[in-house]
């Protein structure tokens, strides 16, 4: 049996151990594995290398993806689609493992639909995939925002400022949430707990009237025009001098946490499983401490639960 793997769209630090465990569960069952590069563009442009064990050794420390990954804006097409299918069918793949967020699993949905068996793998440090309560790479950037708010700390009680951090997540807050619960932040502004302006500028107002030193300020990317200027109306208006900190792409980077390693290990054994047990179009997720999978089709029609973190929020700010 031949079955190929793909990490497409953002990286996200897990993949290369996710990828690790597929190669060698999947060699140990008797299957060939081969690596398409880049993503959905390496099996349109057939580029492939067969993966041995070796291929994937000294992994499980390395961030990003050894195959290289890309967006693909094209593969929404039903021909660019149909094109991918062929170009699998013709050197005999009959499976695939796609590891990547959102748009990943649109693709691996499509593929599936053509013919092609294909097993979701979820890594993002975005969380934005349903039925699974992590995704790969989520943890590990936590961390890496965790070390950043931690020094924004030190720097903003020593001048009295109010720091505001721009975290990634692209529509979904969670890297935010869990960040200001480790962090003790005093505000948060996420697409599922959106501040006005006026409201950010109330509570920091607030603060300082309240003789507070020092406040952090947590938002996710894309919630406002230009966070510089906010934070230009901040200092104006609240009494804080505000600073903003974009976090940007380091985010991304890093070797993986111990979550992670674990994560991408598990799902990548449990996708070989489901492969040999023959099931196909489904997503791998984690609930609960479990292993689990559902169906494209569930993941895609399944919204997102709101993380219960900003309650516990609330209870603590
Ligand atoms: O999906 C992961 C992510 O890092 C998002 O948080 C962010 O919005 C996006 O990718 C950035 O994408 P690109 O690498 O294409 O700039």
């Amino acid at each position: 049996m031949k079955i190929g793997i793909i990490t497409s769209g953002g990286d996200a630090p897990g993949m290369n151990v996710a990828i690790r465990a597929v190669v060698r569960c999947a060699i140990k069952n008797g299957m060939e594995v081969y690596g398409y590069k880049e993503g959905y563009k390496g099996i349109l442009e057939n580029n492939f290398e067969r993966l041995f064990n070796r291929s994937v050794s000294g992994l499980l420390n390395k961030g990003g993806t050894v195959l290289g990954t890309s967006r693909v804006p094209e593969f929404l097409n039903a021909s660019v689609q149909q094109k991918a299918a062929n170009n699998l069918k013709d050197f005999g793949i009959t499976h695939l493992v796609t590891i990547g967020g959102d748009g990943t699993y649109h693709g691996a949905w499509e593929l599936d639909k053509l013919g092609i068996n294909t097993i979701g793998i979820p890594g993002t440090i975005d969380n934005d995939v349903s039925l699974t309560d992590y995704t790969l790479g989520f943890h590990t950037a936590l961390n890496t925002i965790n070390d950043a708010v931690d020094k924004l700390r030190d720097t903003s009680s020593s001048h009295k400022r109010c720091a505001i951090l721009e975290v990634m997540g692209r529509n979904c807050g969670d890297l935010a949430v869990h960040a200001a619960v480790c962090g003790g932040a005093e505000l948060i502004n996420t697409p599922e707990n959106k501040l006005k302006k006026e409201e950010v500028i109330e509570s920091l107002r607030k603060m300082k009237n309240e003789d507070r030193n020092y406040a952090l300020f947590i938002t996710t990317e894309k919630m406002y025009d230009n966070l510089t200027d906010f934070a230009h109306e901040i200092t104006e208006k609240s009494g804080f001098h505000a600073v903003p900190t974009v976090l940007g792409y380091i985010q991304r980077g890093g070797s993986p946490s111990s979550e992670d390693r674990l994560l991408g290990t598990q799902m990548g054994i449990y996708a070989v499983d489901l492969i040999k047990e023959g099931i196909h179009g489904v997503g791998v997720g984690t609930r609960s401490g479990k292993i689990v999978h559902n169906s494209f089709e569930e993941i895609f029609t399944t919204k997102r639960k709101k993380s219960k973190l900003y309650d516990l929020l609330k209870q603590v700010s």
